[in-house]
C-alpha cells in the first residue's frame, strides 16, 4: 500500500524552471548541440498533437551506468558526436502483487511499455527545444518558449534502498539521481538547495515530498528483501554485495511479491528530517512556487474499499481516538467517496495547503490552485472523479482527442498558458492571485474561479498530530 502511494508521489509530473539558450543549427542538417559531455545529435520533428517543429534530443546519458545502490557518476565525455535520436531505457517500476490490482495499475501507469524497456541503465534525459531559435515558438502543444527536460531517475529499491551498510547520506541514490540530472521531485530540491538553487522556480502538482520521508530511518524492507533472497545467510559480512549480485528481475519480482515499500531516508542532505521548519526559517532555495492540487486526488488509492476505520487504522497507527474524530467530523456519503475525501485532505489538500502556507509565509511569492473538474475521456473508472494524476492530460495536452469537449480543450489551452506565464517570469505568477486567494480550475464549468485558502482543507486541523509524529514539521 504505502510502496504504491510513494510511486504516486515520486512520479507526479513536476517542473523546475530554469533559462536555457537554445544553440541549435536550424538548417536541413541535423540538429546539434555542444554539452560538456560533447556533441549531441538530435532530430527535428512534430511532436503528435502539435503543429510546430521540436528538435528533440533522446536518451542523453547524464551519468554513467549506475553502480546498483551507488550515486551517480558523471558521464565520461565522448568524442564522437552522441546520436540522441531515441529513447533510453526507463528506470525499473515496482508493481506490487496482488496479481488484479497489479494489472490494473500497469493497464493505467505503464501501459504502452517504456519504448526502450526497462533497465538499470537508466540514466539519461530527453530534451525539446523549438526548432527555430530567438523567436517565441510553441515547443509542446502545452507550453509556449521553454525547453522541456524530462530525466530518469532510480526508484523503489533501486533508487532508495536503505541498507544500513552504505552512509546514511548516499542511501537516497534516486535523489543524487535527480541532482545530477537537474529536474524531479521539486519540492525536495527546493527544500535541500538553499543556496544558488540550479533553476529559478517551482511547479508542485499535487503534493510534496516531504511527507513520505521513512521517519525512523529503519531499514524493515532492505532487510526484508536480502533475508528473503537469502543474502544474510550466505553473506552475512556484506549483504550489500550479495544484493548487488543478484539478478535485477529477481529483486524486483521479490520486492513486489512481498509488497515492500522503499521510500527515502532523512539524511538532512538530499531529504530534512523536519522540512517545514526549514521552509518557515527561510533555509531553503529561495524560489517562486505554483502548487495545487485536485479535488478528488485519492479516488484511485482507495478504489474498491469503503470502510474508513479499517483503512486508516495501519496509516495512523490504531489510534481509535483520533480516527474516530476523523470519521465523525467527515459527514459525507456513501462511504466509499467519504473515505476518498480523507484520504485526499490527509494525503494530498492539507500537506500541499501547509507547503503554500508556509511558503507564502516565509516570504516567497506563491501561487496556488484547486483543480475542480473531470472529463468522461479521461475517467480511469466510475466514481473516479478529479483523480490524482487527471489534471497532467489536461496541462500537458496529451488528453484523448477522442469525444474531447470544447471545454475541455479550452481549460488544457488555459492552464497551459498558465504554466507557461509562470514559467517565463515566476515572479508575475500565473495569471490569477497569489496567496491567499487560489485559482478554482473548472469548477462548475468555469476555467478560474478565484476563492480564498478557507475554502479548502477546512479539516486539516485533525491531521497535525500524525504530520508531526511523521517530522512534518517539528
Ligand atoms: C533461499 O533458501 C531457501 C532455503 O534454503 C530456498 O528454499 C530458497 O530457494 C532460497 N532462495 C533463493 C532466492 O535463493
Ligand atoms: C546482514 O544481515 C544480517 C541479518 O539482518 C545482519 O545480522 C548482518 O549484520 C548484516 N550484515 C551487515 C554487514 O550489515
Ligand atoms: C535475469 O533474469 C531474467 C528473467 O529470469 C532473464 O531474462 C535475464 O536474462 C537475467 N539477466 C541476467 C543478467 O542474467
Ligand atoms: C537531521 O536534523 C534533525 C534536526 O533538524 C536532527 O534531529 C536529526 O538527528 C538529523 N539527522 C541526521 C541523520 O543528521
Ligand atoms: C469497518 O472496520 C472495522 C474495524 O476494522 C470493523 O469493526 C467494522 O465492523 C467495519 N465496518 C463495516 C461497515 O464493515
Ligand atoms: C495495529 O494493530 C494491528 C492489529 O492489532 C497490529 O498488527 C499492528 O502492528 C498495529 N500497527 C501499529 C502501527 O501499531
Ligand atoms: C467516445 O464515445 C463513444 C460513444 O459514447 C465510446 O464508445 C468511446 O469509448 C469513447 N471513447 C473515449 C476515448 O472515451
Ligand atoms: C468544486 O466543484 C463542485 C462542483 O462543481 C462545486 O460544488 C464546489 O464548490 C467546487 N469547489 C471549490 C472549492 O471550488
Ligand atoms: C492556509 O492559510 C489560510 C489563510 O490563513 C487558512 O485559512 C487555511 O486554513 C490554511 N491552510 C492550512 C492547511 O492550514
Amino acid at each position: 500500500m504505502m510502496n504504491w502511494l510513494w510511486r504516486l508521489f515520486v512520479a507526479t509530473i513536476l517542473f523546475a524552471v530554469s533559462d536555457a539558450t537554445p544553440s541549435s543549427i536550424a538548417c536541413s542538417s541535423a540538429p546539434t548541440v555542444t554539452i560538456d559531455s560533447g556533441e549531441v545529435v538530435g532530430t527535428t520533428t512534430k511532436l503528435a498533437g502539435a503543429t510546430i517543429t521540436v528538435d528533440q534530443y533522446l536518451g542523453i546519458p547524464f551519468a554513467v551506468s549506475p553502480t546498483r545502490f551507488a550515486p551517480p557518476v558523471k558521464p565520461t565525455p565522448w568524442k564522437s558526436p552522441y546520436q540522441a535520436t531515441k529513447y533510453g531505457p526507463a528506470c525499473i517500476q515496482q508493481f506490487n502483487y496482488l496479481e488484479a490490482s497489479r494489472n490494473t495499475l500497469i493497464a493505467w501507469f505503464n501501459t504502452p511499455l517504456p519504448p526502450a524497456g526497462e533497465n538499470e541503465d537508466c540514466l539519461n534525459l530527453n530534451v525539446y527545444v523549438p526548432a527555430t531559435p530567438g523567436k517565441i515558438k510553441t515547443v509542446m502543444t502545452w507550453i509556449y518558449d521553454i525547453i522541456i527536460v524530462t530525466p530518469n531517475y532510480r526508484a523503489n529499491v533501486f533508487g532508495f534502498p536503505n541498507s544500513p551498510e552504505l552512509p546514511l547520506a548516499k542511501r537516497n541514490v534516486g535523489f543524487w539521481d535527480q541532482r545530477i540530472a537537474g529536474a524531479a521531485s521539486i519540492d525536495n530540491l527546493v527544500l535541500t538547495h538553499p543556496k544558488d538553487p540550479p533553476f529559478r522556480a517551482a511547479i508542485m502538482e499535487s503534493g510534496q515530498s516531504s511527507l513520505y520521508v521513512n521517519p525512523t530511518n529503519a531499514p524493515t524492507s532492505w532487510l526484508a528483501l536480502t533475508a528473503a533472497l537469502n543474502c544474510t545467510q550466505t553473506h552475512p559480512h556484506s549483504n550489500l554485495t550479495c544484493l548487488r549480485s543478484v539478478n535485477a528481475s529477481i529483486i524486483k519480482s521479490t520486492a513486489e511479491h512481498l509488497t515492500l515499500p522503499f521510500r527515502p531516508v532523512a539524511d538532512n542532505v538530499t531529504m530534512h528530517r523536519y522540512p517545514e521548519k526549514a521552509r518557515l526559517n527561510r533555509d531553503i532555495a529561495p524560489v517562486p512556487i505554483l502548487t495545487g492540487m485536485n479535488a478528488n486526488e485519492a479516488t484511485i488509492i482507495t478504489l474498491g474499499q469503503s470502510n474508513a476505520t479499517a483503512f486508516l487504522a495501519p496509516v495512523l497507527g490504531n489510534d481509535t481516538a483520533l480516527i474516530q474524530e476523523i470519521v465523525d467530523t467527515y459527514t459525507i456519503t456513501p462511504p466509499a467517496r467519504e473515505l476518498a475525501a480523507i484520504l485526499t485532505d490527509l494525503l494530498f489538500t492539507c500537506p500541499a495547503s501547509i507547503v503554500a502556507n508556509d511558503s507564502h509565509a516565509s516570504g516567497f511569492p506563491t501561487w496556488q490552485y484547486y483543480f475542480n473538474t473531470s472529463f468522461p475521456n479521461t475517467q480511469l473508472f466510475p466514481g473516479a472523479e478529479v483523480y490524482h494524476y487527471s489534471e497532467i492530460p489536461i496541462v500537458w495536452g496529451t488528453y484523448p482527442r477522442e469525444n474531447a469537449t470544447a471545454y475541455e480543450k479550452a481549460l488544457s489551452r488555459y492552464m497551459q498558458s498558465a504554466w507557461a506565464t509562470f514559467a517565463r517570469n515566476p515572479t508575475g505568477g500565473p495569471g490569477w492571485e497569489a496567496l491567499h486567494r487560489i485559482a478554482s480550475l473548472g469548477s462548475g464549468g468555469i476555467l478560474n474561479t478565484p476563492i480564498d485558502s478557507d475554502m479548502i482543507g477546512r479539516n486539516c486541523f485533525l491531521f497535525g498530530p500524525y504530520y508531526k509524529e511523521l517530522g512534518f514539521f517539528a
